[in-house]
């Protein structure tokens, strides 16, 4: 009988910190019965021949070839199954526009099982193609086809975190979208949360149900009220947008006098497993009230660019204690790729840092401080994610689930076998698309 289940050979990047990279080289991670990284074994180590010796003629071995390097596997922290649909449509519209035009249409079809078995089918494939390996997913109001999703993702052995989405104010929803009231949403939500906790023992990386408030503006109060009762009662992560267009933001606003952290933290709904996306209009109160209760960003860089015509300051509200991971925003971002939004997150920060050319309005000067390295951006797309959601993934390390991606650089431009491999990391994170990205493995198995 093997102590081990599976045991992988070859060389590893991940997180040591936000700003550094730990390069495992020539690691042995020896994976246990649960899919968990026991040991991460260093070739000085004196166990290091005595577990290859063992080990190395077995089925449970894998090496990796040359030019094959593993990463943890992506965090998805924001993400509209449903959407998968229209990505890469309407992103000129205003957000409000968006929503009544061409998404609530949209979602509404996922009253219709087979239409969205079709659509959470192809767009969970592609997600673990492209390296993610968690999702914390928006559904649609239905509950059914929401549960569909959640066992879509149980069955193709992704790590899914799936809310059933919360929509009940008459005035803010079409009424061919929408729930009935709250006492229905409510009851609803409960009996998803208590079917996915049931459908999650049958898994092995588990699925997870998520309280999910589309956003203050389509939640009565009562709905809002009743969500952060479920979600403690049940002790559930929490999802929701917050602070995220001008018309939402000045909306809450007037509706309660506050700001939108502030307004959900009145209805139990910041809480240490709760993820907010986007965020771009925090104060420094909002920040603070983040950190205290445990509330994570989910930074969607794509989307604010299109949607809010903006950039965070995301490594200062990392800075004053806040977990940040990454979300692509299915549609409101086009791309399912982390990768593309570690990038973006790059490239926005630049554009927000002081000193830019700032030519056309000398009056913008930028913000200081706002400049996040691609290291950074690693980070929230693995560490970071795992962080927000208070689990133990996003790294390879002792203790952490064996999410792992197995990258195939040899297609990419390296011309020089003594190129060091902080560079070959970056151009890793830099280049890889799905065809470079070999395998995929979630809690232990292989999923690509
Ligand atoms: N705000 C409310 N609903 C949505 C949505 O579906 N996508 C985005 N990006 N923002 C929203
Ligand atoms: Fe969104």
């Amino acid at each position: 009988m093997n102590k081990y289940s599976r045991i992988f050979l070859g060389t590893a990047f991940t997180s040591q910190s936000e700003k550094e990279v730990k390069i495992l080289q020539d690691y042995l991670f020896c994976i246990d019965d649960h899919g968990m990284i026991e040991k991460a074994v260093a070739p000085a180590d004196p166990q290091y021949q005595t577990i290859l010796n063992e080990y190395k003629d077995k089925e449970c071995f894998h090496q990796l070839q040359d030019r094959e390097y593993l990463l943890p596997g992506f965090i998805d922290l924001h993400i509209h199954a449903p959407q998968w649909a229209q990505a890469g449509t309407a992103l000129d519209l205003p957000l409000n526009d968006w929503l009544h035009t061409y998404t609530f249409p949209l979602e509404a079809k996922f009253s219709d099982m087979a239409y969205a078995e079709k659509v959470y089918d192809d767009l969970i494939r592609t997600l673990l193609a492209n390296g993610t390996t968690t999702g914390l997913y928006f559904a649609t109001v239905h509950k059914e086809s929401s549960f569909r999703l959640a066992e879509i993702c149980a069955e193709k052995g992704q790590r899914g975190l799936v809310g059933k989405v919360v929509a009940d104010d008459p005035e803010q929803n079409p009424d061919y979208y929408r729930d009935k009231d709250a006492r229905t949403a409510l009851a609803e939500t409960e009996a998803f949360i208590l079917e996915v906790k049931e459908l999650a023992k049958t898994t092995k990386q588990g699925v997870y149900p998520v309280v999910t408030p589309r956003f203050i503006p389509s939640c009565s109060d009562e709905a809002l009220k009743g969500l952060g009762k479920l979600a403690e009662k049940y002790n559930t992560h929490i999802q929701s947008h917050c602070s995220e267009s001008d018309w939402e933001h000045g909306y809450v606003k007037e509706r309660f006098e506050k700001n939108d952290a502030f307004a959900l933290n009145d209805f139990g709904l910041l809480r240490e497993k709760s993820v907010m996306a986007h965020c771009i209009f925090l104060e420094d109160d909002d920040v603070a009230l983040f950190a205290e209760t445990g509330t994570a960003i989910g930074h969607c860089p794509l989307s604010n660019a299109y949607f809010a015509n903006s950039v965070i300051p995301i490594s200062r509200f990392h800075a004053k204690g806040v977990d940040v991971g990454l979300g692509t925003d299915i549609s409101a971002g086009a791309t399912p790729s982390i990768y593309d939004n570690a990038k973006q997150a790059v490239v926005s920060s630049r554009m927000l840092e002081d000193g830019v050319d700032t030519s056309l309005s000398p009056e913008k000067r930028g913000v200081s401080d706002s400049r996040i390295t691609i290291n950074e951006a690693f980070y929230f797309a693995t560490a970071g994610g795992g962080e927000s959601l208070s689990l133990p993934i996003g790294r390879l390390d002792e203790g952490y689930a064996w999410d792992a991606q197995i990258i195939d650089t040899t297609k990419l431009p390296i011309f020089d076998n003594s190129e060091p491999l902080s560079d070959i990391f970056q151009k890793i994170l830099y280049l890889v698309k799905a065809e470079n990205i070999k395998q995929v493995w979630v809690q232990g198995e292989r999923v690509k």
